[in-house]
């Protein structure tokens, strides 16, 4: 079955054909990311203009680069929730439109749901042995029960996964997702939108200069003594006491600094969004001040949103005895998140598997993914679906209370 998935939850406009749910034949992302720098972050009217104006071509696009045509084409799949209401009405009202024109049956997909079907994507033709089937489970799929970290700009969430469509919440966060730390971060350390790139790769260079200068790595990763919110006996998350410790040193460091520029980090070119919160405003005057070390600062922010992250992914699986976990949301694709992790779970014989990067961030094949997965139970929705931006996880049954034992 091909499918059509069409993306629009915040401010990348994507198409993609997949087949089967896991045969990826074209994946195209129009991203306003230059835009929104501009300003430090989303600006919600904005996004969803340029998606209006992005969305036909990229769809033609992506059928084009598939090599199809409508005739090839099963169904359509498009993002209901959550995100930004205004963008969310522009695919899900041409997905409905589309499948309505082509006689084509369709499915709103939720995002948070598609995240973690992107690890069922692989690139290329689906081989002619297998063509035409419709699977639950093939080689190479994640293996059920597992335990998947879902970490993107709103979210975060350990889920225990039994089954497709079998969610149980093990942890959420109480305050900021970490992709939305790792944004906030950046910009009080005056790096470029979206932060969690720009952040890694200032993390990077403080620990290329470590190994420059023949020293351990680990001495960037703990150059600044910041705090850990371990929230013993569960598996929720908080990071915003870690955003504020960064606010102040970086405030800090500023003080003492009489250049006007950052160390190596760019001015914040911002200021021009009037909703910014007081955070970013003192983020900004500390970074317009010039904020010495932003890469030594880096590196020990990502290190302690890592550590949260991967010891409590590491404890969770083995209360609930999994044998794989999985990564989802645009932070798995850090890639010193993935390797702590590989750490963690090796020496227990548990898999780790991550989507390639260009999947982990928002894109439409993971929406192709997990509507074939609903479609082939023979799930479809209504044309009358109106987007829910404030959607969540299908979770069944109350919250798993965990008898978690922190270390
Ligand atoms: O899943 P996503 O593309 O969009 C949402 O659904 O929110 O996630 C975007 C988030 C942003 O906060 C961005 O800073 C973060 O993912 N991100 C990263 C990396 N690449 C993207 N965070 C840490 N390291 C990265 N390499
Ligand atoms: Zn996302």
């Amino acid at each position: 079955m091909r499918v059509l998935g069409i993306e629009s939850s915040c401010d990348e406009t994507g198409a993609a054909i997949v087949e089967d749910g896991r045969y990826v034949l074209s994946n195209i992302v129009a991203s306003q990311v230059e835009i929104h720098n501009r300003y430090g972050g989303v600006v919600p009217e904005v996004a969803s203009r340029q998606q209006l104006s992005s969305i036909i071509p990229v769809i033609e696009t992506a059928i084009e680069k598939a090599s199809c045509s409508w005739q090839d084409i099963d169904a359509i799949g498009a993002t209901y929730g959550p995100g930004l209401a205004g963008s969310l009405l522009v695919g899900l009202t041409v997905g409905k439109t589309l499948s309505l024109a082509r006689n084509l049956p369709f499915l709103g997909v939720n995002h948070l749901e598609a995240h973690i079907y992107a690890n069922w994507l692989r690139q290329g033709e689906i081989s002619s042995s297998s063509a035409g089937a419709s699977r639950e489970s093939e080689e190479g799929d994640p293996t059920f029960p597992l335990i998947c970290l879902i970490i993107s700009g709103a979210h975060s969430e350990l889920v225990l996964v039994r089954g497709h469509g079998q969610y149980e919440l093990l942890g959420q966060t109480r305050d900021d997702a970490a992709g939305e730390a790792f944004d906030k971060v950046a910009r009080i350390l005056g790096l470029d939108y979206p932060g969690g790139p720009a952040i890694q790769q200032a993390a990077q260079r403080a620990e290329e200069e470590m190994r420059q200068q023949k020293k351990p790595v680990e001495l960037a990763r703990s150059a600044y003594r910041l705090p850990r919110a371990w929230l013993r006996g569960t598996y929720d998350f908080s990071f915003s006491g870690l955003k504020t410790a960064m606010l102040h040193l970086a405030e800090g460091a500023a003080g003492k600094q009489s250049s006007s520029q950052a160390y190596d980090g760019k001015s914040n070119a911002g200021g021009a969004n009037k909703q910014q919160s007081q955070y970013t405003r003192m983020g900004m005057q500390a970074a317009q001040k010039g904020v010495p070390n932003v890469s030594l600062l880096a590196a020990s922010f990502q290190e302690a949103i890592i550590d949260v992250l991967a010891v409590k992914t590491r404890l969770a699986t083995q209360e609930y005895h999994v044998k794989q976990v999985v990564l989802a949301g645009g932070v798995a694709a850090n890639l010193s998140l993935r390797a702590r992790l590989e750490q963690e779970l090796l020496p227990l014989r548990i898999r780790l598997s991550y989507p390639p990067i260009e999947f982990c961030t928002d894109n439409a094949a993971m929406i192709a993914s997990a509507a074939y997965f609903h479609l082939a139970q023979g799930e479809t929705s209504g044309l009358n679906l109106d987007v829910h931006p404030g959607l969540s996880l299908p979770f069944s049954g109350k919250r798993v209370v965990s008898s978690v034992k922190s270390e």
